[in-house]
């Protein structure tokens, strides 16, 4: 049987990880699948750094459209970030009739509407389970675990950088600054950190959460966005004096008249689990009218976490491609003309 033949946009934390989970974990994934994979060819800008990653036999090129055109590229899949050329390339492989796979929440939340669209008309899949909360299949929990649901509301910690520096802002002496720049050294910042720090991250991710929750568009600009930034290691103290860790949430719920969207920094009780969610891990809770209140934890960033949800979502697309119909993401349950124009 031929190889299905990808083309990674982006070697960096998330493209070098999803390399190396492709390579190390080949057999087992084409067992499960019982159809080969072959990664072709790879957009990076600088072809002079060295990779940690063995690209031996893969096409290496600095100019991302040759890897969406390429003849033999089945899927795309983009690990580059940013919302322009990123949304450009997308747009290309989809009408060129490629499935797409991104981890870019940005892209998703700020253009998704539009990409959906054309990936309908052109029946091919676009797939972002590594966009919210890392390598927690939290859209696959919502969108198909709890199909049978209303949602009622979704809460949770959803950028792991913040809260990794809320977490390390608890010990004597740290400074924010100095504890961002470790967050980014690990791989978990976003390129510009103030996506992280100043809840744009996190609202970029509530959107999507909610779109495909309450079976609403994407609706980005409609999320009341607060961060970290103003957050104190004396406010941190002086709340676990008091029994409570301060965590940033993204919280979407119905309300009277539609659907209320917010990110800000919150306190939670010791008592709850989620006061309990430290480092980069992220945790959402998501109430259902049958199932009540169901919760997920995990890691939210990295490149193994993220790489693991991009992998996830590569294989979906290989199982489901020849019914693209069924796999597309939203697949939405509840949804009405009403609640598609209700407001926000
Ligand atoms: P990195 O900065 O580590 O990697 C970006 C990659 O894209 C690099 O390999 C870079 O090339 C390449 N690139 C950037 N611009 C171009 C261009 N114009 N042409 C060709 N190649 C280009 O980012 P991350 O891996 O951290 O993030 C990638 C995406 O994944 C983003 O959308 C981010 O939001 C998302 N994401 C990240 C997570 C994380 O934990 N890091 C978690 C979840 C999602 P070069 O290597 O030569 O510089
Ligand atoms: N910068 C993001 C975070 C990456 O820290 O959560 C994962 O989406």
């Amino acid at each position: 049987m031929k190889p299905v033949k990808i083309g990674l946009l982006g070697l960096g934390t998330v493209g070098g990880g999803t390399l190396e989970i492709l390579q190390k974990t080949l057999p087992e994934i084409q067992g499960r699948l019982g159809q080969s994979i072959e990664v072709v060819a790879i957009a990076v800008r600088d072809l002079n750094r060295p990779r940690s990653v063995d690209t031996t036999g893969i096409e290496l090129t600095d100019d991302p459209m040759q890897v969406v055109t390429h003849p033999d590229v089945e899927i795309v899949v983009e690990l580059m970030g940013g919302t322009g050329l990123a949304r450009d390339l997308l747009s290309e492989a989809i009408r060129l009739g490629k499935h797409v796979v991104t981890a870019n929440k940005a892209l998703i939340a700020e253009f998704g509407n539009e990409l959906f669209a054309l990936a309908a008309e052109n029946n091919v899949i676009v797939n972002y389970e590594a966009a919210v909360a890392g390598g927690i299949p939290v859209i696959k929990a919502v969108r198909e675990g709890l199909a049978a649901n209303k949602i009622e509301w979704l809460a949770g910690i959803i950028n792991g950088t913040g809260n990794y520096i809320l977490t390390e802002m608890k010990k004597p002496g740290a400074d924010f600054a100095a504890v961002l720049k470790v967050a980014q050294e690990l791989g978990y910042a976003e390129a510009d950190p103030t996506f992280d720090v100043e809840g744009i991250d996190a609202a970029h991710k509530l959107t999507i959460l909610a779109s495909i929750a309450f079976g609403i568009e994407l609706q980005f600009n409609k999320v009341y966005t607060e961060g970290i930034s103003k957050v104190t290691a004396e406010d941190i103290q002086f709340a676990e004096k008091l029994g409570y860790q301060i965590k940033h949430l993204g919280v979407a719920s119905r309300t009277d008249n539609g659907f209320s969207l917010r990110v800000h920094p919150t306190l939670i009780p010791n008592s709850v689990l989620l006061a309990n969610v430290h480092g980069v891990m992220n945790s959402v809770l998501v109430k259902g009218d049958h199932v009540g209140s169901t919760m997920y934890y995990g890691p939210g960033a990295g490149a193994g976490p993220t790489a693991s949800a991009v992998v996830a979502d590569i294989i979906d697309v290989i199982r489901w491609r020849e019914q693209p119909q069924k796999a597309r993401v939203p697949a939405l349950g509840f949804v009405t003309e009403a609640l598609q124009s209700a407001p926000v």
